[in-house]
């Protein structure tokens, strides 16, 4: 009885090649000519492939066809690969045994602290990840460092509506609200932890119980945009925009990113006086944070901003979005790199709906589309990935939902749209409880062009990149994936950045170098820290 399959190892195209399995001899004989080498000598030969041989070459065929499956080891980079591996196969191991927990397949923020302690999580965290491709601005920074700092700065002013704490910074506070000096309330407080309680709930995904308190996406997309609202003024005024985004970028610095592209709304700065000022001076703000930090640390390659205000708007509006998005780019060229929109994809308007006016942007305007971030298979939302490759996105943010489109991941390869995957962020937003259901598990299966970013991790308790990969690395690829994948991964955050040419070129002869000591110190002993 033939069969066929597409077996044959060293081609990478579509080809086929029939089978004939003889179920007496449990023997199976390639048939068909194929031009590939392997073919080419199996069929020259003649031989009947024993089945265990070509079991071996179909497993090998599925590892070179992985994300990052087709680089060679360099120097040093098999020994360190074992020192990884044997650190990986030893905690999915143990949870495979039942002895221990595998943590991709729970809750992020119950497990915070026990990924910190794994040796793989140390080991990515000293690895140079290149950059984050997929971070919004007021999500970037640790919530320790809101509550921690920026609660405790002068005239900040608090107030509670409807059960709720609002914040503002004020020389003298307006009337809107009975508006109380934080510290002066602290003071006064006899257990001052208590209000610090109430903020960290104000501004923080994390609970004991997220299945239970967020029931649904919808439920978790609601407390999501509530710390937005939180946030917003606190973070808003200057001086300390300047200092939360500085914040941000100096974690992710230490966790070995060097490069970042974050979205904004361009949220309106403003002064202790209420002056208020416009998106072009939030850019400049940014402008000017970006040359502080690498004047600081030169080796940090960049900062760049995608403008990505609210989906939620309607076209009268969105002809506004347009308006302010040339404006910055005729202001900031190379620096405003580029469009999104942004919001719970299910609640606001597709793509679709702004599609006639999307199309008319000048095409130097690059796209950064959210799409895909939805369960709802075949819904509008669900659509948005049609829209996002027929208006040629540059990437795709999430794409959580592309392995139900066959067609739009054949173009996604084709025309190399990278794929932005937040692993925490959807297991926080809802879509995947356990990781090793998550979709891009597919993806990385077939070296489809991704990136690991972290969406908000200010959010949900985590910090800068690291935990992203090691749910990607642990959870989402093969137990087989190795040091390559990883490397892949950094590789791709520089070939589908923003960056332009001379840029990206200069980014990854500093990253080359940055690895070659990330293997080294690895190799000598100088990154684990054993138990
Ligand atoms: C996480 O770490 C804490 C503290 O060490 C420990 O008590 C808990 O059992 C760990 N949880 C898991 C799921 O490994
Ligand atoms: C407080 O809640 C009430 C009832 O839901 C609502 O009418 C009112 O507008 C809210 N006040 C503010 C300041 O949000
Ligand atoms: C989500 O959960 C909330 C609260 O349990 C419920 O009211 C709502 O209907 C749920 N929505 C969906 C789409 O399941
Ligand atoms: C807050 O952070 C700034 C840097 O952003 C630092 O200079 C300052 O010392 C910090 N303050 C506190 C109270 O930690
Ligand atoms: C408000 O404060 C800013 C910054 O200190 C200052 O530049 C501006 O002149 C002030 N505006 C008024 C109306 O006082
Ligand atoms: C569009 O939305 C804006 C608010 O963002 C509102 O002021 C305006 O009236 C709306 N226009 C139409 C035509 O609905
Ligand atoms: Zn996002």
């Amino acid at each position: 009885m033939p069969i066929s399959a597409s077996i044959c190892p060293l081609l990478h195209s579509y080809t086929y090649i029939v089978i004939e399995q003889s179920f007496h001899e449990r023997k199976m004989k390639v048939l068909s000519t194929e031009i590939s080498f392997l073919c080419m000598l199996l069929t020259a030969t003649a031989q009947p492939i024993m089945y265990w041989e070509l079991r071996g070459l179909l497993l090998a065929d599925e590892q070179r066809t992985n994300l990052g499956g087709s680089l060679n080891f360099e120097i040093g980079e098999r020994a360190a690969n074992d020192i990884l591996m044997s650190a990986k196969q030893k905690e999915i191991n143990e949870a495979f045994a039942e002895l221990t927990t595998f943590l991709p397949a729970r809750n992020f923020m119950n497990l915070v602290e026990n990924i910190t302690e794994s040796e793989v999580f140390k080991i990515i965290e000293k690895m140079p990840k290149g950059g984050v491709l997929h971070c919004h601005d007021t999500g970037m920074t640790s919530e320790d460092y809101i509550l921690k700092n920026i609660t405790y700065r002068d005239n900040l002013y608090v107030c509670e509506i409807n059960g709720s704490l609002s914040f503002r910074f004020f020389d003298s506070p307006n009337d809107h609200c009975n508006w109380e000096l934080l510290s002066a309330l602290r003071e006064k407080m006899i257990h001052a932890e208590n209000i610090d309680r109430r903020i960290h709930q104000q501004i923080s995904m994390k609970v004991d119980n997220p299945e239970d308190v967020y029931a649904n996406s919808s439920v978790a997309w609601l407390k999501f945009q509530s710390i937005f609202a939180t946030n917003n003024p606190l973070l808003t005024y200057r001086p300390i925009f300047f200092d939360y985004v500085y914040q941000g970028l100096q974690e992710l610095y230490d966790d070995n990113v060097f490069y970042v592209e974050l979205r904004t709304t361009l949220p309106h700065l403003y002064e202790l006086n209420g002056t208020e000022y416009g998106p072009l001076e939030t850019i400049r703000a940014y402008k000017e944070i970006a040359d502080r930090f690498i004047a600081d640390h030169p080796d940090f390659i960049g900062l760049k901003v995608i403008y990505a205000p609210p989906r939620f708007v309607n076209l009268t509006r969105f002809d506004e979005y347009g308006r302010i998005l040339k404006e910055a780019i005729r202001n900031y060229p190379g620096f405003v790199i580029g469009f999104d929109l942004v919001g719970e994809e299910d609640a606001g308007h597709p793509l679709s709906y702004f599609a006639d006016k999307l199309r008319t942007f000048h095409s130097d305007i690059k796209f950064f589309f959210h799409a895909g971030e939805t369960n709802w298979y075949g819904t509008s939302t669900d659509n948005n990935l049609l829209d996002a490759v027929l208006l040629n996105t540059k990437r795709i943010g999430h794409g959580f939902a592309l392995t139900k489109h066959p067609r739009v991941l054949d173009i996604v390869k084709k025309r190399k749209i990278a794929i932005e995957v937040n692993p925490i962020s959807n297991q926080v937003l809802r879509l995947v409880t356990d990781l090793r259901n998550h979709p891009a598990s597919a993806l990385f299966a077939e070296n489809v062009p991704v990136v690991v970013s972290n969406d908000d991790p200010g959010t949900w308790s985590a910090r800068a990149l690291s935990y992203d990969f090691y749910e990607a690395f642990m959870g989402i690829m093969s137990a087989n994936a190795d040091l390559r994948s990883l490397k892949q991964l950094a590789l791709n955050s520089i070939v589908f950045s923003g960056m332009d040419y001379t840029e990206r070129a200069r980014a990854l002869t500093l990253w080359k170098k940055k690895w070659a000591n990330f293997i080294g110190d690895l190799v000598a002993g100088n990154t684990v820290i054993c138990a």
